[in-house]
């Protein structure tokens, strides 16, 4: 297939998930709204629909809850082919049937991005609108994942990472105690083949947290105070630093001043505390259980996030440049979600090696923006170069670039139109 055509498959794809201003990632796996899914598909939309970009967001933002938290998945109607689906969950939180946690905080990120690519003129109307309750968000995020003000950022459940199987999650997971779950049938494996999905034992216990925190109503305080598994995150951690700093662009250009004084408070305090994530030993920030104080010994993509939270000191960036290239010399296409010199890699399973466009986005643009653009490029093409073999599937083996996962995926799609196409960058050029 031509560039142009990818292009317009890209395009199809994302029209064909809308549901009428909010898109779902893939049809009959993932039949809601997903946060982050949602957030990046704006980036894809913006290409070609800068109105439609803002309402993406904009609808993510109805099912923020009245605490601020903005859910990971909104379920707007009942699709019987997701399990769990909102009986389970037992929220009460927002104005619309949700999951009870949430996921990497890339909105603001990509407000600002919409800000500066405008074509409409109304994008600073628009962010004006969206910015108490991305405000209110990250507030939620600094009282309630970080309640000890440690400056790094807790995920109480796997998929509130939006890295639901990585191996940083085993040793916690496995703590978890199986409790409280009735009898279930689960439908991810039957979109999608078993051998590239968790297994049974992590479900119980993705099951066994949601009941747990049921019980407490799902108070956030009593959550971060009792939730059996808390684990501070690199991913998120460095998500929504990233975030914090554009955030505050977004406060200075809107003249939010009272506002900007407290975000510069969140930056100075994860500046600090993403400090006690990085694990001496293996020279790359880790996963850190906030209830054991035990940090993960594996490198995970998470790890390469840190120059895109603008940690850019002279020992992490030697580092990331060293497993950088001694990881890309183990494999075809980087960036594998797991160190595949680690035990626990596995090249197609879920988050445990397989690579992921938007993580490679992500990754590339810290790079980029801390004078690396080889490494940037590298990534941008490898990621080119699957999408162009494999197609839009959900993630890809970095190892023979075969599509794993759900197939059309929106945000591989999205990721295509913004950063990976050559036409993109040809016409940004
Ligand atoms: C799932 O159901 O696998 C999702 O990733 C949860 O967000």
């Amino acid at each position: 297939m031509s560039h142009a055509d990818l292009d317009q498959t890209a395009k199809s794809i994302l029209t064909d998930n809308d549901q009428g201003g909010y898109t779902i990632p893939t049809k009959g796996l993932y039949p809601y709204q997903w946060n982050w899914d949602s957030v990046f598909v704006a980036l894809g939309f913006a290409t070609f629909d800068q109105d439609r970009a803002w309402r993406e967001i904009e609808m993510l933002f109805e099912g923020q809850w009245r605490d601020g938290m903005v859910p990971h998945i909104l379920f707007r109607k009942d699709d019987p082919s997701y399990f769990p689906g909102p009986s389970v969950w037992g929220t009460n939180g927002g104005p619309i049937p949700s999951s009870g946690h949430s996921q990497p905080p890339v909105a603001a990120s990509v407000v600002l991005d919409l800000v500066r690519g405008d074509r409409t003129g109304q994008a600073l109307e628009r962010a004006a609108a969206l910015f108490p309750k991305l405000m209110a968000w990250h507030r939620w995020y600094m009282t309630y994942r970080d309640p000890d003000g440690l400056g790094v950022i807790a995920v109480i459940h796997p998929w509130e990472s939006g890295r639901d199987n990585l191996p940083d999650w085993d040793d916690a997971l496995r703590a978890v105690e199986v409790r409280d779950i009735e009898p279930y049938e689960r439908k991810d494996t039957s979109h999608v083949d078993p051998a590239m999905r968790p297994h049974k034992e992590d479900y119980d216990r993705y099951l066994s947290i949601v009941a747990a925190c049921r019980k407490v109503g799902w108070d956030p305080a009593k959550v971060a105070e009792t939730c059996p598994f808390f684990v501070a995150d690199p991913g998120v951690t460095f998500i929504f630093l990233r975030a914090n700093r554009d955030l505050l662009v977004l406060a200075q250009q809107l003249g939010m001043g009272k506002e900007a004084d407290e975000i510069r408070g969140w930056i100075a305090r994860m500046e600090s505390g993403a400090k006690a994530l990085w694990n001496p030993d293996i020279q790359a920030h880790v996963a850190l259980d906030l209830r054991t104080g035990k940090q993960t010994d594996g490198i995970s993509c998470a790890s390469f996030l840190a120059p895109y939270a603008g940690l850019t000191d002279t020992a992490t960036m030697a580092a990331q440049r060293a497993h950088f290239d001694r990881m890309a010399s183990k494999v075809r296409y980087m960036m594998p979600s797991y160190d595949p010199e680690h035990g626990c890699y596995e090249a197609l399973r879920y988050w445990r090696g397989p690579v992921w466009a938007m993580i490679n986005y992500m990754i590339a643009r810290g790079f980029a923006e801390a004078g690396d653009p080889a490494r940037a490029e590298r990534l941008r093409n490898d990621t080119a170069a699957l999408i162009e073999t494999s197609g839009f599937a959900e993630y890809f083996s970095p190892e023979s670039g075969a599509g794993a996962g759900g197939g059309t995926f929106s945000w591989t799609a999205a990721i295509w139109l913004t950063w990976a196409s050559p036409s993109h960058v040809e016409q940004a050029a």
